[in-house]
């Protein structure tokens, strides 16, 4: 019997999900279906519940139930528990184990465009959930230094206490905006929901090291404020989300199939179909 697995939001019509992992399914050979779910904002775990009773095998959860679907887990992974976030339900005969494939996806990307992260100089804009789900992996890449500049200072030093424990090079830092400068930074990655309106968060200037990435994890706005200002402050190459996405999605896959999938001709497809940086 085809095994079922679906992504659940609200709104979710527009999820890029259910194409990109009926790629990995085509290529890998996978007897699976994967569909999109609309639930009702107040019918997250009636949704759930209905999808897992008709014999639903996994989901991915997107905006905005990820909170929810930390909450509805019956455990955790170490990195979705402290993300305070799950995008991804293994569901067994008896249980449903949560897990956040978000921070692995952005790690896999940066990988896949070159990024050497084991030694690398990050800077992390923002402090809600998108940045929360990136610091684990980013820090067990082994990056030497992971500064989380914010709007708000003291939410980003609230993650940093959050992460104290498994900082063991001292690679944290956090603060507002101006307390990032004075260093320079081989990535920074806004994950702000400032891009959302097409705002760039004001960074001082000479926050890029020479050949550095500026990462915006939206995709499909083309090239945002933040990336054009990273541009004009120096970055020596801008990136989107797009890879992120593609890349969350084949760790989700692998955790349900056992099989990880070649990302490289659904990268392609997505990014023809997808408004240019340039
Ligand atoms: P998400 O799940 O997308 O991270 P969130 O938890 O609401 O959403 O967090 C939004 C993040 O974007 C926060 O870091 C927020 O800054 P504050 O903590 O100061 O609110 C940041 N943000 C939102 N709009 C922004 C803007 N116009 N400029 C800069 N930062 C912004």
């Amino acid at each position: 019997m085809t095994d079922r697995y679906a992504v659940i939001g609200h709104p979710i019509a527009h999820s890029k999900s259910p194409s990109i992992h009926a790629a990995f399914a085509a290529q890998t050979g996978q007897d699976m279906s994967y569909e999109a779910l609309l639930a009702p904002l107040d019918g997250f775990a009636a949704t759930v519940a209905a999808f897992r009773a008709a014999g639903g095998r996994g989901l991915n959860i997107t905006v905005p139930f990820k909170e929810e679907a930390w909450r509805l887990a019956d455990s955790l992974s170490e990195r979705a528990r402290l993300a305070g976030a799950v995008n991804t339900f293994v569901i067994g005969g008896e249980a449903i184990a949560g897990d956040n494939t978000d921070g692995a996806g952005l790690v896999r990307d940066l990988e896949w465009l070159g990024c050497r992260l084991d030694g690398a100089r990050v800077l992390l804009l923002g402090a809600g959930g998108a940045a929360r789900g990136v610091v684990l992996p980013l820090l067990e890449a082994g990056v030497s230094r992971l500064f989380i500049a914010n709007r708000t200072a003291e939410r980003a030093c609230a993650l940093q206490v959050h992460f104290a424990g498994h900082d063991a090079r001292g690679a944290l830092g956090a603060g507002g905006w101006h307390d990032a400068a004075g260093a320079a930074y081989d990535v920074v990655i806004n994950a702000t929901s400032a891009s959302l309106s097409n705002q760039a968060p004001p960074l001082p200037a000479g926050l890029y090291a020479p050949g550095s990435l500026a990462y915006d994890m939206v995709y499909g706005r083309g090239l945002t404020a933040f990336l054009g200002q990273a541009r004009a402050q120096g970055a020596a190459r801008v990136a989107d989300g797009l890879g992120m996405l593609v890349e969350q999605a084949a760790e989700a896959f692998a955790l349900w199939r056992g099989v990880r999938p070649d990302t490289a001709p659904v990268r392609a497809q997505l990014r023809a179909a997808t408004p240019p940086l340039d």
